[in-house]
């Protein structure tokens, strides 16, 4: 062993000890102690259990769902205690908390271990990006829609190669990265951009990248951080490799702003355009749009296409569904033509989509946030600075009692249901309540869910109106996902067979 690797087992054996005997005084006296655990709880072996939640997170969050529905309950991770609540009153709590009591953004930077693998960023206190897709990308969807409905098209007939009435295999949640990638980034940068194959690998890699540096720097303690980011973290390279594609583009709207204005004619409505009009003029350098389109990147793509998978699995097993659905959109556009708002009251397509990620989603919980001062929630439950605390989201969404045959999956639920006030629009897929959190609920729900359940319902119906498709085994049950701590993955290598719709 080299001196340098020496060094460092010593150092963070050393860390290892500090980390347990800190945690050892502290459980004594912690408020902590009140909540149930599940696994074990005293010092030591906590570390078993938050080792064991890697692979068997799915059964660990569930007992405690069951045990202590309507409470908290708190599981051991690596990096800390992370409580889980469920029921509408401890949910409704965590949404009306201010961010001076949980932040949602100091706990999305502890997952990403972002202060030492995002460089600059960790210089930036607000963050220009959620204003801008907030106020501008929503805003846009209307007039943008035809250029993305146009990638969608164009995306899809460069992936799925279909013969004459062959059927074809087609690996969905790659080909749907693909496609996402390609259509949002339609929106975001713009042609010839958005088609760029480098591009695309660079935001797909960074995506695995950030998680695979964030899972390793957590083990070790802050000290050690800088060296080991720049030993293992590919992450500051394809920040500069980001910078070195959008240079060309960010400079150029740029300086055509110091020369002609903000309203010069043609200035594209992309997010390069808001984001530069969010960001101070202080911070407006390539490296830092580059790095804020590189982020939302990161929240888009691989979310959007979980849920585009989901939903493609779930219809490939269940061909019923496909006629009613063909059904709706033709109607709505035989009336209106193809547009957001024609989107918008297809109530089915919704449904089959909504359903599909009530069953499935990317994650297990929602509303993650650190709580950084102590918090009481009104049962008396109180969690100590510090601690992770979050919604249990999928298990509430398989909840039997919220949700009849809640592990069946009936693509008209949600079109079926009606709300208490809003009829089927009240039920959409943007809307989030304490039963449906895909998105999160509250303050700091998704902002991008407008732009992305509009793209979802656009590639579906795209498949729909021009394909066939199915298991080519028959299945009547979608691949089950792979749980990874609090990552849900769909089945990665599930191939659905394509053919030219058969009208
Ligand atoms: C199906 C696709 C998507 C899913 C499931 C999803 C899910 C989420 C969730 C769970 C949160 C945290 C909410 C909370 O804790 O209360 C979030 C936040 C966020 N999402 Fe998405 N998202 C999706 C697509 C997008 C897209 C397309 C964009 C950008 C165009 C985007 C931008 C953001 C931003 C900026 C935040 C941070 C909001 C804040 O801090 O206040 N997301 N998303």
């Amino acid at each position: 062993m080299s001196n340098l690797s020496t060094y460092s087992a010593y150092l963070l054996s050393a860390f290892l000890l500090f980390r347990f005997i800190r945690a050892y005084l502290g459980n004594r006296n912690s408020p902590l102690r009140k909540i149930p655990t599940i696994g074990y709880s005293s010092p030591l072996l906590s570390y078993i259990s938050a080792f064991r939640f890697f692979t068997h997170s799915q059964r660990m969050i569930h007992e405690g769902y069951t045990k202590y529905k309507g409470h908290a309950f708190k599981i051991p991770m690596v990096n800390g205690w992370h409580v889980m609540v469920s029921g509408p009153k401890l949910i409704e709590e965590i949404k009306s908390a201010s961010d001076e009591y949980m932040s949602l953004r100091f706990a999305a930077d502890n997952t990403l271990q972002a202060y030492w693998q995002l460089g600059d960023y960790r210089h930036e206190p607000d963050f220009y990006l959620i204003n801008a897709v907030r106020n501008k990308v929503t805003r846009d969807i209307a007039p943008r829609f035809e250029d993305v409905q146009d990638e969608i098209q164009a995306a899809f007939s460069d992936e799925i190669h279909i013969k004459g009435e062959e059927w074809v295999p087609v690996r969905v949640n790659e080909t749907s990265i693909r496609v996402i990638s390609r259509t949002s980034n339609r929106l975001f940068v713009g042609l010839p951009l958005c088609r760029d194959s480098n591009y695309r690998d660079l935001k797909i890699e960074f995506t695995v990248d950030i998680m695979i540096g964030s899972s390793i720097l957590q083990l070790f303690p802050d000290i050690m951080k800088p060296l080991v980011t720049m030993l293992i973290s590919k992450v500051p390279r394809q920040m500069r490799r980001a910078t070195r594609l959008l240079r060309p583009v960010i400079e150029d709207r740029l300086e055509k702003d110091v020369e002609y204005g903000k309203d010069w004619p043609g200035r594209p409505t992309d997010l390069i355009s808001w984001l530069i009009d969010a960001t101070p003029a202080s911070k407006r350098t390539v490296e830092n749009i580059s790095l804020q389109i590189l982020i939302i990147n990161f929240g888009a793509i691989h979310t959007t296409s979980i849920a585009f998978t989901s939903a493609m699995y779930c219809l490939a097993c269940h061909p019923e569904l496909h006629e009613p659905l063909r059904e709706e959109i033709q109607t709505v556009i035989e009336k209106e033509g193809w547009s957001k708002s024609a989107i918008d009251r297809m109530h089915k397509l919704d449904s089959v989509l909504k359903e599909a990620s009530r069953l499935g989603g990317h994650t297990a919980t929602a509303m993650n946030r650190l709580v950084l001062k102590d918090f009481t929630f009104s049962d008396g439950t109180t969690i100590p600075a510090g601690t992770f605390v979050s919604a249990a989201a999928n298990a509430t969404h398989n909840d039997e009692s919220i949700y009849p045959d809640a592990h069946q999956y009936r693509g008209f639920r949600f079109a079926d249901m009606k709300s208490e006030n809003g009829g089927v629009v009240g039920q959409s897929m943007i809307k989030t309540t304490d039963k449906y959190m895909l998105f999160g609920h509250g303050k700091h729900a998704c902002p991008g869910r407008f732009f992305a359940v509009n793209e979802l319902k656009t590639m579906l119906a795209h498949c729909l109106l021009n394909y066939d498709f199915k298991f080519a085994d028959g299945r009547t049950e979608p691949p089950p996902p792979t749980w990874i701590a609090m990552s849900i993955i769909p089945d990665q290598q599930a191939e659905v067979m394509f053919r030219a719709r058969r009208k």
